[in-house]
Formats: C-alpha cells, sequence, structure tokens
C-alpha cells in the first residue's frame, strides 16, 4: 500500500494531489488524523518556472535566454549614480558575503568557463537612489524593503530606494545564479519588482530553556536572511534562566543563569548579535517576560516574587509571579528596563505578560489586603492589569514601544494605541485577530506557527497554507496585521536541533510573509523549497530534508 501510493506520487503527483483531495479515504493508515495531507506532495520535485527562487518575488519575468558568469571575472560594484559607497559598511560587507555564497565553493578550483564572452555576465551594480539611504541606521518596521533587479545584454543592475532592499535583492540575484552540468555558473535573463507583502516578518529563539551559544544565533540570522525574514524575537530570559548579564544588575544571570560564566549573554555577545543582525536588515527585539514566567529573577533578586502561602497561612517557601505590590518592584523594573532601553536600539520591547498563575497570588494574605485597599475585589486580572500598567509606563518613560501576548489585550484596556498585540494561543485565533484588530491595535499573529511542534510527515504544507488576513474583518482591520512570527519555543531545542528543526519550516512562514497573497500553490512551492534548502544547505544551514532525495553540495554542514 505505500509503496503503491509512492509510485503514483512519484509518477503523477497532480494527478495524486487531486485524487487524494477528492478522496477521504486515509491512504496511509496508521497515521493519526491531519497526516495524509502532509504526505501529499511528496515525490521527485519538478522544476519551477521560477527556478528557486524563495520567497517569490511579487513580479518576476525571467526567460530562457541564459548568460554565463564567470567566477573569476565577477565583480559586484556600487553602480554608477549610487548614494552608497566604500563606506556602507552593510553593503560592502554584503557584497562580500554574496560572491562568496555564489562562488565560494570554487576558490582554487579550476572553473569551467562556457559560452561566447558576449554571453557573459561580469558585473552586478548595486544603486541605491534615496539620498538618504539608510547606511548607518538600524532597520526598523518603516524600513523599505523594495527592489528591482533587471538581468539582461546591458548587465546586471539591482536598484533600491535605501540599503535594505538592496540586501533583498542581492539575496535574490544569488538566488537566480545556478551551474550547468559542468559546474559552469548561469543566470537567465531577468526582471524582478520586488517588497515585502509584511513589514514584520519574525523568528523567536528562546534562550531560556535552553542556553543558545551565540554562533548559533549568528547562524540563525544568516538564514532568516536567506528567507528574507527581518525580525529576530529574543525570548532571552524566562522561568528556567536568566543569561541575560545585566551590568546594573549583575546578580540576576549570576544566580539566574544555568552557568554564570559560560552560559550567559555579555554585553559584547548581546552587541555582536544586533550588529550582525543590522548588517543583514535584522531587527532584534528583546522580549524580558513579567509578571509570570519569571522564575529565574527570582535568585539574583530578593524581594522580587511573590511569597507564596499554604492553605494554613504560613509561607510555603515557594515564590510565584512578580511581586506587584511593592515599591521595590517598581524601582528596579525603572533601573533595568532603562538598562534595555539603551543595549538594545530598536523602537520596541516584548513585554510578555502571558500565562500568569493567579494561585499564588491568591494565597497572600499582603496581597488580599492591597486589593481590597485598591477595589480590585477577587478579580486578579485587575492585579495583573495594575502590574502591566506600571510596567508599561516605565518602557515608554524610556522612548520605547512595547509588544505584548495576547493576554494583555485580552485582561486590560488601557493599551498606548502603537501596541502590538502578538496573537498566540492556537484555539479561535482568528476570533482574537479580529478582536484585536478591530480594537484599532496592530496585530502579530504566531498562533499557527509554533514550529517546537513537530509532526511526521512534510508539516511545512499546514504551516505555508495559513493565510493571516483569513479572519472576519474590514479592510482597515486587515491593515493592521503587520505581520507575523514563527515561534521556536525551547523545552525540546537547544543547539543541537534548532537548526534542522527551524529550516526550512521557518522557510514556509516566510514566504507566506513576503510574496503576494495569491502565491498559495503547494506544488510548486514544493518544486522551488526542496532547492532553496538545498541552497541553505550548501551556505551552511543544517536545513532538514522534505522528503527523499539529495543535495549537490552537502559537505559544508
Ligand atoms: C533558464 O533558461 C534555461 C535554458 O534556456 C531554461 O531551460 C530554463 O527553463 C530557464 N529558467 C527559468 C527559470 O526560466
Ligand atoms: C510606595 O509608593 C507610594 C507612591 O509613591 C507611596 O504612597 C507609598 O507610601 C509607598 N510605600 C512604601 C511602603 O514605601
Ligand atoms: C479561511 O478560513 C476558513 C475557516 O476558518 C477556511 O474554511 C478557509 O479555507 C480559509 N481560507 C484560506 C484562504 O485560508
Amino acid at each position: 500500500m505505500l509503496l503503491f501510493d509512492m509510485d503514483v506520487v512519484r509518477l503523477f503527483p497532480v494527478l495524486y494531489l487531486l485524487l487524494a483531495a477528492a478522496s477521504n479515504a486515509h491512504p496511509l493508515s496508521g497515521y493519526p488524523p491531519g497526516v495524509e495531507e502532509q504526505l501529499l506532495a511528496l515525490g521527485d520535485p519538478g522544476s519551477s518556472p521560477y527556478g528557486s527562487l524563495w520567497p517569490l518575488p511579487q513580479a518576476v519575468h525571467t526567460c530562457s535566454a541564459i548568460l554565463y558568469v564567470p567566477p573569476a571575472e565577477f565583480t559586484i560594484v556600487h553602480g554608477k549614480g549610487s548614494t552608497a559607497g566604500p563606506w556602507c559598511l552593510v553593503l560592502q560587507d554584503a557584497f562580500r558575503r554574496y560572491y562568496d555564497y555564489m562562488f565560494g565553493r570554487t576558490r582554487g578550483k579550476a572553473v569551467p568557463v562556457s559560452g561566447e564572452s558576449s554571453d557573459r555576465l561580469v558585473q552586478l551594480q548595486v544603486i541605491v537612489t534615496s539620498e538618504d539611504n539608510e547606511c548607518e541606521e538600524y532597520p526598523s518596521v518603516q524600513s523599505d524593503e523594495s527592489y528591482k533587479l533587471v538581468v539582461d545584454d546591458n548587465g546586471a543592475i539591482i536598484q533600491a530606494n535605501k540599503v535594505w532592499g538592496a540586501l533583498r535583492g542581492l539575496e535574490t540575484f544569488s538566488q537566480l545564479i545556478y551551474e550547468d552540468s559542468i559546474g559552469a555558473h548561469l543566470i537567465n535573463k531577468t526582471v524582478i519588482t520586488d517588497f515585502p507583502r509584511f513589514p514584520h516578518r519574525g523568528v523567536l529563539l528562546d534562550t531560556s530553556r535552553h542556553y543558545l551559544p551565540v554562533k548559533a544565533i549568528l547562524k540563525t540570522l544568516d538564514a532568516m536572511s536567506f528567507n528574507k525574514l527581518n525580525v529576530f524575537h529574543w525570548h532571552i530570559v524566562d522561568d528556567p534562566s536568566f543569561p541575560y548579564q545585566s551590568e546594573v544588575f549583575p546578580e540576576l544571570s549570576d544566580k539566574g543563569a544555568y552557568q554564570p560564566y559560560t552560559h550567559i549573554y555579555t554585553f559584547t555577545d548581546v552587541r555582536l548579535v544586533i550588529e550582525y543582525a543590522r548588517l543583514r536588515g535584522i531587527r532584534v527585539i528583546p522580549e524580558f517576560d513579567t509578571p509570570g514566567h519569571a522564575t529565574s529573577w527570582g535568585k539574583g533578586e530578593k524581594d522580587l516574587l511573590t511569597p507564596c502561602y499554604k492553605a494554613d497561612g504560613s509561607p510555603s517557601g515557594t515564590f510565584g509571579p512578580v511581586n506587584p505590590i511593592t515599591n521595590g518592584t517598581y524601582k528596579f523594573m525603572s533601573d533595568l528596563f532603562k538598562e534595555i532601553s539603551f543595549v538594545f536600539p530598536d523602537k520596541y520591547v516584548h513585554l510578555g505578560g502571558d500565562e500568569v498563575d493567579f494561585s499564588c497570588w491568591k494565597s497572600n494574605p499582603e496581597i488580599a489586603k492591597f486589593m481590597a485597599d485598591h477595589g480590585f475585589g477577587t478579580d486578579y486580572r485587575k492585579l495583573e492589569s495594575f502590574y502591566l500598567q506600571q510596567i508599561l509606563g516605565i518602557v515608554s518613560s524610556f522612548g520605547k514601544g512595547y509588544m505584548v501576548w495576547q493576554e494583555v489585550f485580552d485582561n486590560h484596556d488601557q493599551l498606548n494605541p502603537d501596541t502590538v498585540v502578538e496573537v498566540w494561543k492556537e484555539k479561535n485565533y482568528k476570533e482574537e485577530m479580529a478582536a484585536v484588530t478591530a480594537a484599532g491595535f496592530q496585530a502579530l499573529l504566531s498562533a499557527p506557527w509554533y514550529l517546537n511542534r513537530i509532526a511526521y510527515g512534510q508539516d511545512w504544507i499546514q504551516i505555508y497554507r495559513v493565510e493571516p488576513s483569513n479572519f472576519t474583518g474590514t479592510a482597515k482591520q486587515e491593515s493592521l496585521v503587520i505581520g507575523g512570527e514563527a515561534c521556536l519555543w525551547g523545552e525540546f531545542v537547544d543547539v543541537t536541533n534548532l537548526s534542522p528543526r527551524l529550516w526550512p519550516r521557518a522557510s514556509a512562514v516566510a514566504e507566506r510573509l513576503w510574496s503576494s497573497k495569491e502565491v498559495t500553490s503547494i506544488e510548486d512551492a514544493y518544486n522551488r523549497l526542496v532547492q532553496h534548502r538545498c541552497r541553505m544547505v550548501g551556505r551552511g544551514i543544517a536545513a532538514e530534508p522534505l522528503y527523499v532525495g539529495f543535495c549537490d553540495h552537502e559537505d559544508n554542514i
């Protein structure tokens, strides 16, 4: 049964898709419901009319006329009239990187060169047109990432308003280069006009449940740039450990990290991550989640957490969420967020606010008194709201905007109008997107993109099928959806399995957030993603396979 199905898939992939969709039969008994859907696009990948482009640009015109690209002669240069020059670190670094991705493998080897000199492409010109090219700035949610790319008889030109678009164009150009059977490099004549559908396209990494070495984070940033993802949401601390080394409160990581010297992020580490990300057009948004998820904070900061009580009214010796009723808490938070606001240049900080367990607060007699004094009755959501209101005020006072998990929206009403609400609960997430945007807040979708959850088979398909605007609401509401995030929570993820779990599954999210809404063909996506995944492998990313097959270059992992 299994073999028969595989043959059908291999020989007639489209027919199989149709047949499988039309029938309710479970082709591979023994798998949980839903799995058969993930097994649909198996089989040998075909070729896509778009080559190996990923994510698919907004408009691609390509033809079968080819140019040979001789690595030894090829250069990437600042084009005539560009406002950027050799002093623009973002581009200088990118030129070197992309030359290496395209031809690094050939270094020191005799590379076949085919074609007449008239069919050769020997130069890529990069032209940044805006006077304010943003070479020295950090990317933001407003960054212009659009670009135009032309490869024709006159050469190759990338034109972009800002450096950010130039970076995206370089990635696209590198994806157009391929090798023929004797190893010569080719490119088809092509015209591409491109821009992202959503401005916020993120990946969340959790460095508390397992510490991730800085090198693994940098590698993730590389892979993000191959997928045109542009926000690193750094869930840096949580209950299990506090690896962020604070200058004002060094005890937090001295006592709260798994290991106070080896398993921490120093100021230098953090700055390295931020600069590495900037050079790839990626924002770094740190998350300091409170009042729940803060157990590790309590080890290095006495009296920060709420003491819990036993039923008989005596202290139990355990601690709950951050204590919201002491002035010391707010003094501490103010000093800490002052530092954080300085260390992380992005306009936004993520303040968490999810999954607050009220049982400890309920057990504590001083909290009961505070509740009574403030007229909160027994509604502990009002206490949580009171706490978050102070924190939001503190963070605003340092000129930052904030992102929060959906509970903060669900339980509280006084949010700044520019708050970004991240929808994460899978149940009824469409209704939640509708509610958040109806209230006028910007929304980020991550509920269907918890990539720490894995399933047998090709689960990238269901990740890919998600449509962020698929909820009931007006056009104005739809416009408040600013993007989404692929989240990789760390319970079962450390440096050993980070890359294969994230890639290429996060690539499915990347295309959904970059490409046009009309780009929905699973078959075409499969044909391109197989090649894109091999490209990531060739560039040193341990991206897992989609199905049976091989990559030309697998020796770089
Ligand atoms: C590029 O050109 C080749 C050779 O003419 C052709 O076979 C191939 O389909 C073209 N690729 C794309 C993506 O158009
Ligand atoms: C905490 O601060 C408030 C407001 O500034 C003040 O009224 C109150 O007395 C302070 N409480 C303590 C215990 O210092
Ligand atoms: C939108 O959601 C509905 C139900 O929630 C589903 O039936 C439909 O297939 C979805 N459409 C798209 C384009 O995702």
